[in-house]
């Protein structure tokens, strides 16, 4: 341990399978979606060369295409000689930064995000999956033998060209998961019924592929710790399957992942609703069941002091990132070279895994908008060629990004702001339950602006005037957006702001901690986050809050694990969720009166002692400084919601690559 640096137990060394480890950090398993068509591609490659130069000792990859049953577009194939170029030139990139690349063997089994049912899954039992529900074809003994065999002499493969090792992923509710459950194995043969059955599909790979590569290649597990389904794994049996699974240790290391591919799959990516490092309690008590084998702590350690004391205290060897390395990848290096504020950290809120899962595109991030890219590592702006006067509109996630970018290429950069403070509506987020870690993406904006030098005029509207007296050569408009007038509210009323906006409503209720009697109601024709977590603080204060929505569910453009969070949360405070219906404003809140009708039948219901009432509907541009500056010449950058409302990510990207750009 050298007790000169600053975090001096992560940099410390560590040996698995007689190989070396440069420091304590693993990046955890993370599905990028960069691999096309089977194959590795270079951002693939990219993607880890990046992390592994950023300081990760180890790097698991994504799931491979290690069977040959295993045939999705972008899981690259392992299971024959295709790629194998691609395959050593992927280990080779990382490997050189002293990392080692593990490959994980994975499949999903049963489990399927997406609408309807997969024809082709592969299971422990014929049992529905929770979610999609898909039923698997039942595994035969011989099939599991051959899946066995082909994971084996594909980890043969990979170890061939230049991998350390592969990792399974017996957590997360994928196939070995489903073994190990009794919620999806029903099985009763060899394979099933009791704990030793359920464990030996992952106890003979676990041997065929040390019989395959031998001693010195690195076998990790993801096991289920709590994996939060009724009848499933809980903390007692996840000790009885650790305890069977290291047993004959010829694991090298084990790492407890939670949840499942159930109601419970929010809880593998904890979000800013909990606490961090969630899970290192319970990681504790399974401990003693590992027979010794080294841990890896996983779940939600974003920062390096934490992660410090994690293998200080003894509680693990080894502490896994995932969402922390892909908002930046020099997050040890900067840790180690005493520039832990450089960091842009993580903030847990899963856009990473809304971009690959819902979306089907490859990674991104709320915070960081360059993954993959080749100067991604500590990337800092190149100075402009030709330095200009430039005015940024907006302080919110979009301004601010392109302010400090264009400020650190050399231009000289005002920032005007209608607020005394900077963060526009994701610091108000950031102010309701659940996402104070948002404010860190704001907070790296400005140290990094003041730094490179901009200016900021705030408490100001700026008129077109203001910002052509500054004979700008490009404006940045970065002002938001506002909330349409629904469509049911008379225009004179929305005119006069009689009934507010939930964004309005909520920041002037923020300062008030008294609680008042009576319902409070939002009308949702958002479903984004910041409308539920609005509706916990208003539950904090309120004797009722319900929730009006014409459509069929709530949360229904978030993420699923954000949306199963934000059900959990709604059901456990007992905010009513009324659907399918829409306000009649009629004589208005008449003695607190909300007259609401069903959006199909038109039959009416009130709801009662209404003493809060506010609409979040969809947001239009504030785009009206355009037209004034380019009728005055000025080159005019829309960014974030002034061009099209959405979230953090597009904002960050778009004042990224405004700020690039000018
Ligand atoms: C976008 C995304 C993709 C992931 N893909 C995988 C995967 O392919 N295999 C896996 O075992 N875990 C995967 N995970 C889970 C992570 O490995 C990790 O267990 C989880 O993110 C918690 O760690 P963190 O809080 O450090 O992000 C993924 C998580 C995210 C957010």
């Amino acid at each position: 341990m050298d007790s000169t640096s600053p975090y001096p137990s992560l940099l410390a060394p560590f040996t698995l399978a007689g190989k070396r480890l440069k420091n304590r950090v693993v990046h955890a398993s993370m599905t990028t979606r960069f691999g096309v068509n089977m194959h590795v591609t270079d951002a693939l490659v990219q993607y880890h060369a990046n992390r592994a130069r950023g300081g990760a000792a180890l790097i698991v990859t994504e799931p491979l295409s290690m069977a040959r049953h295993q045939t999705i577009d972008y899981k690259v194939r392992a299971w024959n000689d295709d790629d194998i170029d691609g395959l050593k030139r992927w280990a080779a990139a990382v490997e050189a930064h002293d990392t080692r690349l593990l490959g994980q063997i994975q499949d999903s089994g049963r489990g399927r995000h997406a609408p309807g049912r997969n024809p082709s899954a592969l299971g422990a039992a014929a049992l529905p999956d929770d979610i999609s529900y898909t039923v698997p074809h039942a595994l035969s003994g011989a099939e599991i033998e051959a899946m066995i065999a082909d994971f084996a002499q594909s980890s043969a493969r990979l170890q061939r060209c230049g991998f350390s090792g592969v990792e399974i992923s017996a957590g997360h509710g994928h196939i070995f998961h489903q073994f190990l459950s009794p919620r999806s194995n029903a099985r009763e043969d060899r394979y099933g019924g009791n704990w030793q059955n359920r464990t030996r599909f992952v106890t003979e790979l676990i041997a065929a592929v040390r019989a395959a590569c031998g001693a010195g290649f690195i076998i990790g597990i993801k096991l289920p710790g709590d994996d939060g389904a009724p009848g499933s794994i809980g903390p007692q049996e996840a000790a009885i399957v650790a305890q069977l699974v290291t047993a004959a240790r010829n694991v090298d290391y084990v790492c407890f992942a939670h949840g499942t591919h159930a109601r419970s799959l929010e809880l593998h990516v904890p979000d800013g609703n909990g606490p961090r490092a969630p899970y290192l309690p319970l990681m504790r008590e399974l401990r003693a069941a590992v027979n010794g084998v080294p841990v890896v702590a996983l779940g939600r350690i974003t920062d390096p002091a934490e992660a410090d004391a994690v293998v200080a205290s003894g509680d693990a060897e080894l502490v896994a990132l995932g969402r922390t390395l892909v908002a930046d990848p020099a997050w040890l290096e900067k840790a180690a070279h005493n520039r832990a504020h450089d960091i842009r950290y993580c903030v847990s809120c899963n856009s990473c895994w809304d971009t690959i899962s819902t979306n089907h595109l490859p990674i991104a991030c709320d915070n960081n908008p360059r993954v993959g890219l080749k100067d991604e590592v500590d990337w800092w702006p190149a100075p402009a060629k030709i330095k200009k006067c430039v005015v940024v509109v907006g302080t919110g996630v979009a301004g601010m990004e392109a302010a400090w970018i264009a400020a650190a290429r050399g231009h000289a950069v005002t920032v005007f702001g209608r607020s005394g403070e900077i963060g526009g509506k994701t610091r108000l987020r950031a102010l309701l339950p659940g996402g104070e870690a948002l404010s860190s993406v704001y907070d790296y904006q400005q140290a990094a602006a003041l730094r490179a030098g901009a200016s900021f005029e705030l408490g100001i509207t700026a008129g077109a005037a203001d910002i052509l007296a500054l004979k700008p050569d490009a404006v940045v408009l970065a002002c938001g957006s506002s909330m349409t007038k629904p469509l049911w509210l008379p225009r004179d009323i929305f005119a006069a702001g009689l009934v507010p906006d939930l964004r309005t409503a909520m920041a002037g209720l923020l300062g008030i901690i008294a609680r008042q009697s009576g319902t409070a109601v939002i009308y949702d024709m958002d479903h984004t986050d910041g409308t539920y977590a609005a509706a916990e603080l208003l539950r904090a204060r309120f004797d009722r809050v319900v929730l009006v929505t014409p459509r069929d569910s709530i949360a229904q453009d978030t993420a699923m694990v954000t949306r199963q969070g934000i059900l959990r949360r709604m059901h456990e405070q007992r905010v009513e969720m009324v659907l399918h219906t829409e306000p009649c404003w009629g004589d208005g809140l008449e003695d607190g009166r909300l007259e609401i009708a069903n959006a199909y039948t038109g039959e009416r219901t009130t709801i009662d002692d209404v003493a809060f009432f506010a609409y979040a509907t969809p947001r239009a541009p504030n785009i009206e400084l355009a037209a004034p500056l380019r009728a005055a010449g000025i080159a005019v950058h829309l960014v974030g919601d002034c061009r099209s409302s959405r979230g953090v990510m597009a904002a960050t990207a778009e004042g990224h690559a405004a700020g690039n750009a000018l």
